[in-house]
């Protein structure tokens, strides 16, 4: 059993451990839906102020939901739409302080209020994007992009 230690110290710190937790749980499986879930649980118990967390993978066409932890959210985002589509199309992570101010933003889940979604890319392939929504304002900073990314990179290497 994976039992997820508390983590400690500064963010950086704490970011460092949970991503030696997550290549840990995720090791020798190169399933996608098996590590997309199970990267959204570990991250989503063990980051404050989140209420929604997972993935959104590229069908070829659109993004559509996949493993998370949260509310019920929209099932298919459109490429270039949203906070999603925004980071897919520019292959930028976007970090979006209070997402009624970002045009174009998809309310899922009423109670997020900022947001950060690091896209996934395997070379020049879209895999998709991990999203991660707070119901409080500007609640992620550098530290949590760098942070985020790290975790969204340990998803992507483990992949077959
Ligand atoms: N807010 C996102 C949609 C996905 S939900 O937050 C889970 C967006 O604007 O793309």
């Amino acid at each position: 059993m994976f039992v997820a230690a508390a983590l400690t110290g500064s963010k950086p710190e704490q970011y460092s451990e949970l991503v030696q937790q997550a290549r840990g749980l995720l090791a020798g499986e190169p399933d996608r839906i098996a590590n997309a879930a199970n990267l959204s649980a570990l991250a989503y118990h063990a980051l404050p102020d989140v209420n929604w967390l997972g993935f959104y993978f590229f069908d070829g066409k659109e993004l559509v939901v996949g493993p998370f932890q949260g509310k019920p959210a929209c099932v298919r985002i459109a490429l270039g739409r949203g906070v999603c589509g925004t980071a897919a199309v520019s292959r930028q992570t976007q970090r979006v302080d209070d997402v009624e101010a970002f045009p174009g933003h998809i309310p899922c889940d009423a109670a997020s209020r900022s947001e950060v979604v690091v896209p996934l890319f395997r070379g020049e392939q879209l895999i998709g994007v991990f999203d991660i929504d707070s119901p409080a304002l500007a609640r992620f900073d550098a530290d949590d992009v760098r942070g985020l990314e790290a975790l969204a990179q340990v998803f992507v290497e483990s992949l077959a």
